[in-house]
């Protein structure tokens, strides 16, 4: 029932996602028992969008997912992403964007979720940071990647396309092949890719943004640690985390978040987003703070 989903639910392709999803990334840290009961409370709260990616780990965040919840409901929607490639040290994660290496991400996200279909597949580039930024033989028109990504498709071995980390040019040029979702970093803070959200929402595409509470960088400033936020939460008796997740929930119908957590009970406070109502007051307060 799409009343049941936390904070309604929005479109992801052919999906009906819930609008408080989950990102995985921070279960990298966390051991199979830990990630298990954690997952398995994301899908008990009604959450039914997972994003992974087969770099978190060496595939390990993927085999939690696959420990943890396969056979997998019917309504789970695992999206993944493609562009880097786990390796060992020194520099654990390395870009990985040609063609044939998507194509070897998306197989080692089959073999190691145990789909036979990832549902969705994020196109994550590196033409500008946060993170990795291409060079050399990494640099790749972005028809190139899309050309692939649409074979996969055709294949039946993804469900749709997404974009990671792309300017609205780059989001324009792409349209044709159909997108279902964007990701790029954005948070009450950080509205860098403002125009991309618009961009989306104009036509119809998912506005996922990553890193919606800052991350777990150092380097990134984090909007939970605002006054604003704090002086908002403080008001309405919410923890400030929640209160960046329900401005982005606020600020465009089209947006689904994932905030990544390891700690269940972080995973639950954040859930309490769905039920936050910003009032006019609030909403122009936290409208005023991005850096
Ligand atoms: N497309 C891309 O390029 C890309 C890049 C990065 C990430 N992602 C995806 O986006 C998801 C979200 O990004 P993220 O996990 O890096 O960053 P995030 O959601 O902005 O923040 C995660 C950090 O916030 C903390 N946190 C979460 N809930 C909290 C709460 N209620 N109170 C206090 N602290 C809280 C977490 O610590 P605890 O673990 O202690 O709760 C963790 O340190 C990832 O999991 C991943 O799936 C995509």
């Amino acid at each position: 029932m799409t009343s049941e989903r936390p904070g309604g639910t929005v479109k992801l392709g052919q999906y009906e996602i819930a609008r408080i999803g989950y990102g995985a990334m921070q279960l990298e840290h966390v051991d199979t028992a830990a990630a298990g009961a954690l997952l398995r409370r994301v899908v008990e709260l009604g959450v039914n969008h997972l994003d992974t990616a087969s770099f978190y780990g060496h595939t390990t965040v993927n085999e939690h997912i696959r420990a943890a919840l396969h056979p997998y409901p019917d309504d789970l929607v695992i999206v993944s992403k493609v562009g880097a490639r786990r390796v060992d040290a020194p520099v654990p994660l390395v870009l990985a964007q040609r063609p044939e290496q998507l194509r070897e991400q998306v197989h080692l996200d089959l073999t190691s979720l145990g789909l036979e279909q990832v549902p969705v597949v994020n196109l994550r580039r590196a033409d500008q940071g946060p993170g990795l930024i291409a060079e050399g033989d990494q640099v790749v028109p972005l028809d190139d990647q899309l050309a692939e990504l649409i074979a996969l498709r055709n294949e039946g071995l993804i469900g749709a396309i997404g974009l990671s980390n792309i300017s609205t040019e780059q989001l324009e040029q792409a349209l044709p092949a159909g997108i279902v979702c964007v990701q790029n970093a954005y948070s009450v803070l950080d509205r860098s890719s403002e125009p991309q959200l618009q961009l989306c929402a104009a036509d119809g595409i998912a506005w996922i943004p990553y890193f919606p509470l800052g991350s777990a960088f150092d380097q990134i400033p984090s909007p939970t640690e605002h006054p604003a936020v704090q002086e908002v939460a403080a008001h309405l008796g919410a923890t400030p985390a929640a209160v960046c997740l329900a401005w982005i929930l606020a600020h465009n119908d089209h947006t689904a978040l994932i905030p990544g957590t390891r700690s269940i009970p972080h995973l639950e406070a954040n859930l309490q987003a769905a039920s936050i109502h910003l009032d006019p007051d609030a909403l122009a307060t936290l409208d005023a703070i991005a850096v």
